[in-house]
């Protein structure tokens, strides 16, 4: 075996306690996903979980660099470690690795040569809409789009990340669900006399979902002024990117847009970190804190449901559960999620 096959095959080796099921496992760690946000990875090792692997994640030369958390000597996670000379120093025994993951010094023999056998694994890291993705399988880069993030004429929003101790699946469709607003967002943003979902249409097209949902459901906050005028047709523009990133374009009154791009990275099969970059073109001089707290209340409406379904994995047979005709984008995700490979015994 090559020396990278050998690296391929150990990056794509199940992860110890893995609550996923190998066939989910592999089809999943194929994508990218967001892991931290970009301004918290400093030279200051940090430790995340994706798809149940341990990750450590810290800047050297200004760059990114993940690994897995483990040092090959003896199993310390080099998370507890520190950057020294733009190099991660293992705790334990004091191993230097540079930012390709090769080892370059072993305190206890330092005269000795070192194996090039001693390297970390790597993962690629890309920095985009202020946050860190990756990708386990190291695959070519393929992330979502965001158009607002770039237009000068929008301005960019990055709440906290916000962590759900449930399926990234059952989120992802929390997020496209158009039928909960009345009931679980009536203290935030909906009327809970606005229950009815008119008929609305979902294209496909690649591995992506389109959705224009028009209702009369206000985007305003509770408190907050209104000045959309009697009658205004919100239109709700989604866009899925499988298997878990979907972006929602807002239309307000005067060509207004608020932009979310939901992206929720599965830390195992019932855990998710969610993310959440934000841009507007409109009230740009509103205190960014205003909105960061209206999205926190937004989503943690949306986590106590998301914690308490069950089953807590998204059921793809789509016996399983029953469906009506608001669930269209939800029905279609599913069926995506099924055509990427997850299968039925699918787990998150
Ligand atoms: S475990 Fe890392 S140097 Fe020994
Ligand atoms: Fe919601």
């Amino acid at each position: 075996m090559t020396k990278t096959n050998a690296l391929a095959e150990s990056q794509m080796q199940l992860p110890r306690d893995c609550t996923f099921t190998p066939g989910d496992w592999q089809v999943l760690s194929k994508y990218w996903y967001p892991v931290a946000i970009a301004e918290e990875i400093k030279d200051k090792p940090v430790s995340v979980k994706l798809l149940d692997v341990k990750l450590v994640c810290y800047r050297s030369h200004g760059k990114v660099v993940i690994a897995r958390d483990l040092c090959f000597h003896r199993g310390a996670p080099l998370s507890l470690g520190w950057v020294e000379n733009e190099e991660i120093v293992c705790p334990y025994h004091g191993f230097r690795y540079n930012c390709e993951g090769a080892c370059t010094s072993v305190p206890a023999h330092p005269s000795a040569k070192i194996s090039p056998k001693l390297k970390l694994i790597m993962y690629p890291a890309v920095e985009r809409y202020g946050l860190i993705w990756t990708s386990l399988a190291g695959t070519e880069e393929q992330l979502p789009e965001f158009s607002g993030w770039d237009d000068p004429d929008f301005i960019n929003i990055l709440p906290p990340s916000f962590d759900i101790a449930g399926s990234s699946g059952r989120q992802m469709e929390g997020f496209l669900d158009v039928s909960h607003f009345a009931y679980v967002h009536a203290d935030s943003f909906a009327d809970p006399d606005n229950t009815e979902v008119p008929q609305y249409k979902v294209r496909r097209e690649g591995n992506e979902l389109f959705a224009d949902y028009w209702s009369t459901v206000s985007n305003y906050g509770k408190g907050q002024e209104n000045p959309a005028p009697e009658g205004f047709m919100w239109l709700r523009a989604f866009r899925v990117f499988a298997p878990f990133a979907a972006s929602l374009t807002v239309h307000f009154p005067d060509d207004g847009k608020l932009m979310i791009l939901n992206c929720a990275s599965p830390v195992s099969a019932r855990y998710t970190r969610l993310f959440c970059p934000i841009s507007r073109n409109f009230d740009k001089s509103v205190p960014v804190e205003d909105t960061i707290k209206f999205n926190l209340q937004v989503f943690s409406e949306d986590r106590e449901m998301v914690e308490a379904q069950t089953p807590e994995d998204l059921p793809l047979d789509l016996t399983a559960e029953a469906h009506i005709p608001a669930d269209r984008t939800s029905i279609a995700y599913r069926q995506l999620l099924t055509e990427l490979g997850l299968g039925r015994d699918y787990t998150s």
